[in-house]
């Protein structure tokens, strides 16, 4: 993540930090700053935030520009070295850059055959002795700046910060970036929680553009240097809203946000009387051919989750994880709708695949929480989902908007939306409240903490319940956790299975649970403890050790309930074993690299 500061009220170094803290989701292998003044004083340490204020020596000198970067490594491993600001040789500049130069083995020989020499592994370093050279040319700050972006190939966001000067250049390619317009100063950032205590007046910075932020001021060019006129918008996330709030981790925070979360999706999208749902968003849409969904992680599973609602309402569907869409051309026509399912909007996998599908001729549409992110502004059409800020790596509140708001495309694409669908999307955030005031979760999890591993089983639309169910047990407990549709268990999988093995099986009416009560039996035959997720306790309790209850919803929405007893579970586990919760090892919220 990037944060860059420019102002006269002496603060820089305070605002750097600050800003690293709420960037720090974003990856955190290591972390630097860049002070420019009279003098340019870099400092970065391997390790988080936290590592980097401890080796700040004392009496740091501020300056009146400055950047700093949380590092989530891509070349190179995390090491001090390797940690963001790079410079040149004799520290005039400094830079730092988020996504990947993709030809920087090319320019790095080049610089190394004309005498450069190098510190770090990191495709970053090129750029500082690319601008040095500029600079040794004869061209000023903003010209050797502009001199060097126009060498890379790739994708970045990317700042300087130079020796004397009080501007700090930055320019955008395929990962983002945004300008805050302060009052004392401005700011640049690759996301808004960085700089949110400060100022919640935003420019979004478009590819290809190029930002200087100044004491003065802030200025947009394109690439030949004409100045870009640009709107401020107004951000309506608080800067409460991005903070802890007295729970101890923000995943748990996260998860006791869902009845609001799902509330904000809800509002105004939802007509009982009328018995319709009203979303603008795909008012436009009539798609006549395929809807293909594209996503990463969690957000595949609620892709997953969102195309079985459209089949079922008769629409052809096909879900697929980002990175494998391109890995061969998948067919579309003008007639094909695609939806990136993304709540970052940045997740560079996703955004190849939408641009992919756009270059093919496909319709697309963004369902995402981010507000200007690239895939709501590259799409031909944007849904929100309203979850608000989640700073938990591991995904929660976000998952469960991403559900509602999948569930309020499908019933608007296709007008296929019962009374009882209806009623049951508005009692769902109080649904979930029930759930968060009296689920056993915490209990099942002091009983399986020491599991060798965890199964989750579900069929139907619970099957992509029971792989977000793993997922979020892998990421935050460090665990061996698989989920599996329940019909594919005996088909390899069973082998792995003992009385060592807890088996989570989510037994929802309208999933087939009788058929899924089959493959309970399964694993109980090979003594696996068996925790029943259900609407149904009197029918299914007597074949599990234990139940997690949910409320009885519409079928095809009480996944969202099963998924928030799961959530539980897996913080309780992480919880026990003292994991690093929020921010899981080897993980970052927003990969913006393939
Ligand atoms: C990363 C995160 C996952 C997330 C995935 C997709 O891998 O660690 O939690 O599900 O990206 O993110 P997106 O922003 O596209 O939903």
């Amino acid at each position: 993540g990037i944060i860059g500061y420019t102002g006269d009220d002496g603060s820089t170094l305070d605002v750097l930090l600050t800003g690293l803290q709420g960037l720090e989701y974003r990856g955190y292998d290591s972390a630097g700053v860049a002070l420019a003044d009279g003098s340019l004083a870099v400092h970065k340490r391997e390790g988080e935030v936290a590592a980097l204020e401890e080796a700040l020596p004392s009496g740091s000198v501020d300056g009146a520009a400055g950047l700093g970067h949380t590092r989530w490594s891509t070349h190179g491993p995390p090491s001090d070295a390797n940690a963001h600001p790079h410079t040149d040789e004799d520290d005039q500049v400094a830079v730092v850059h988020n996504g990947i130069i993709e030809n920087y083995q090319a320019l790095r020989d080049d610089l190394a055959a004309r005498g450069h020499s190098f510190e770090s592994d990191t495709d970053t370093e090129v750029v500082p002795h690319l601008i040095e050279e500029a600079l040794e040319d004869g061209a000023d700050r903003e010209t050797a700046f502009r001199e060097a972006v126009a060498r890379l190939e790739g994708s970045y966001a990317v700042a300087a910060v130079f020796q004397g000067s009080e501007t700090v250049y930055a320019a955008r390619h395929e990962s983002p970036l945004v300008l805050g317009v302060g009052d004392d100063g401005h700011y640049l950032a690759s996301d808004v929680p960085a700089f949110i205590e400060y100022t919640d007046r935003v420019i979004y910075l478009d590819d290809g553009e190029f930002a200087t932020i100044a004491p003065g001021g802030v200025t947009v060019t394109d690439e030949t240097g004409t100045v870009v006129e640009t709107s401020v918008q107004t951000i309506s996330w608080d800067p409460e809203d991005a903070a802890k709030s007295g729970y101890d981790h923000y995943m748990k925070k996260e998860i006791h946000e869902q009845p609001r979360a799902i509330r904000q999706c809800l509002r105004g999208r939802v007509d009982e009387l009328e018995g319709h749902i009203a979303l603008e968003e795909v008012a436009a849409l009539e798609p006549e051919g395929t809807v293909q969904f594209v996503a990463c992680g969690t957000s595949y599973h609620a892709a997953r989750y969102g195309a079985r609602l459209l089949r079922q309402r008769g629409v052809q569907t096909q879900s697929f994880l980002a990175s494998e869409y391109t890995a061969d051309a998948v067919p579309v026509s003008d007639e094909t709708l695609v939806v990136g399912v993304t709540q970052s909007g940045e997740t560079a996998d996703t955004m190849r695949a939408l641009r992919e599908a756009n270059g093919a001729g496909a319709t697309t549409l963004a369902l995402t929480n981010t507000v200007g992110s690239s895939a709501a502004r590259e799409c031909d059409h944007v849904c929100y989902i309203r979850a608000g800020p989640e700073i938990g790596v591991a995904a929660t509140k976000t998952f469960a908007s991403q559900q509602v708001a999948l569930a309020l495309v499908a019933g608007a694409l296709t007008g296929d939306a019962s009374p009882a669908f209806l009623k049951a999307l508005r009692e769902l955030p109080d649904q979930v409240q029930t759930i968060l005031d009296s689920s056993r979760a915490r209990e099942i999890a002091d009983a399986y903490v020491d599991a060798d591993a965890y199964f989750f089983i579900g069929r139907g639309d619970a099957a992509p319940v029971a792989l977000e169910g793993a997922l979020k047990m892998k990421e935050i407990t460090y665990k061996h956790a698989e989920g599996f549709a329940a019909g594919e268990l005996k088909h390899g999988p069973l082998a792995l299975v003992s009385g060592e093995t807890p088996v989570f099986a989510i037994l929802t009416e309208g999933s087939k649970l009788e058929k899924t009560l089959g493959n309970v039996k399964e694993v109980e035959a090979r003594e696996a403890p068996v925790v029943a997720v259900t609407d149904a306790p009197e029918k299914v309790g007597r074949y599990a050790d234990h139940v997690l209850e949910v409320p009885s919803s519409h079928p095809q929405l009480t996944p969202v309930l099963a998924n928030v007893q799961l959530q539980l579970v897996s913080y309780w586990v992480a919880n026990r074993l003292g994991r690093s919760i929020d921010k899981p090892r080897n993980l970052a919220k927003s990969v913006t690299v393939e």
